[in-house]
């Protein structure tokens, strides 16, 4: 497959905001480490998928490859189609937006109510100089089509506020879609629709893969649906990827600690025998305070002296399928 993405040691330093006495103090601000140096590279066509808990750095990730994060807070490199995103200059940048798109999570929020769906729409062409009257109209009618809101004609009068959860995140796709983009970063695009709608945005989101070759990064904390849309799967934790590869192997043979009791917690039509849940003792991380070795230790039911002293590198294992990879001393070893 060909590579259409790279990112090479990607991290994300926000300015820690000061407490009240830190500030009248003058002590120097912490740092969160949203992100903490990852390398993930996606192929054309291809659909990764970023998954973790709340907090771990998956946003970050998907607004940092597509340099949508404060370029002050971003080190390391990322690749499109082989170009610098963080090295472009203007016309470059601009043919990189129109490439790479992202699609947000809220469609309530996500849209602007005083705007009509052909506006949101055509937003991208407007701001790209692309197109103008008659032509806009006809190419956003085909995206809204493309999007599943057929007649496309019977949309584009509407507002947001006339339109379902499921039909707005169609406008918001019709609109990532309108430049012919070839990734889309999709920032847990069903978690706020009702239950009954998130399949169909689901499979349009693989069709769109199927008929353009489109790739995306999928971000989802449901690992079952991350398994359901995407080739390979990357799990997060702490602002690092601990654990990547194909998604069946990831999933049916998980070998770090974190993605075991992820997986444990995957709803299943017949749990097996015997199999109890390993749920995550300790507290939820904290980005501005990683502890040393490996950031999974204090929960980890694992760990050692070993995991105290050097942090463990996303590595290939022994008895490993073809690119899955593990940040654990103990990959490969640890009962499944
Ligand atoms: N602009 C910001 N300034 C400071 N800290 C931030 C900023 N944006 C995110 N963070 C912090 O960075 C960490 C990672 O946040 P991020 O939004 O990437 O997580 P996430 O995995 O997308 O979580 P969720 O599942 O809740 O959406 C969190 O601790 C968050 O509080
Ligand atoms: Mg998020």
């Amino acid at each position: 497959m060909d590579e259409l993405l790279k990112a090479e040691n990607l991290a994300v330093g926000y300015p820690a905001r000061a407490g009240f006495l830190e500030g009248l103090s003058g002590k120097e601000r912490g740092v969160v480490r949203a992100l903490d140096g990852i390398d993930l590279s996606i192929g054309v066509g291809e659909i990764v998928a970023l998954v973790g808990e709340s907090g771990c750095g998956k946003t970050t990730t998907g607004k940092a490859l597509l340099r949508l994060v404060d370029e002050r807070y971003v080190r390391g490199t990322v690749r499109f189609g082989g170009a610098d995103v963080y090295g472009m200059a203007r016309p470059a940048l601009r043919g990189f937006r129109g490439s790479a798109q992202m699609i947000y999570q809220d469609p309530y929020q996500s849209l602007n109510p005083k705007d009509s769906v052909l506006e949101i729409v055509v937003e991208p062409l407007r701001v790209h100089g692309l197109a103008a009257g008659r032509d806009m109209r006809d190419r956003a009618i085909l995206a809204l089509e493309e999007s599943g809101l057929k007649p496309g004609a019977g949309y584009v009068d509407r507002y947001p506020h006339e339109l379902s959860g499921g039909q707005r995140q169609r406008v918001a796709i019709a609109s990532a879609l309108i430049l012919e983009p070839r990734f889309i970063v999709a920032d847990e695009p069903v978690s706020m629709l009702d239950l009954s709608v998130r399949a169909g945005i689901v499979r349009l989101l693989a069709s769109l893969r199927d008929r353009r070759g489109l790739a995306f990064a999928f971000i989802t904390h449901d690992l079952s649906l991350a398994w359901l849309m995407a080739d390979r799967v990357a799990i997060m934790y702490l602002g690092k990827i601990v654990e990547e590869g194909p998604s069946d192997d990831v999933i049916s043979r998980p070998a770090h600690p974190y993605s075991l009791a992820l997986v444990d917690v995957m709803p299943r039509i017949e749990p097996r025998a015997g199999r109890k849940r390993r749920l995550l003792p300790g507290e939820p991380p904290n980005p501005s305070l990683i502890p040393a070795g490996c950031r999974f230790r204090p929960r980890c039911r694992h760990a050692t002296g070993l995991c105290a002293e050097k942090e463990p590198v996303l590595e290939p294992f022994e008895g490993a399928a073809a690119g899955h990879r593990a940040a654990c001393h103990y990959r490969g070893s640890i009962p499944v």
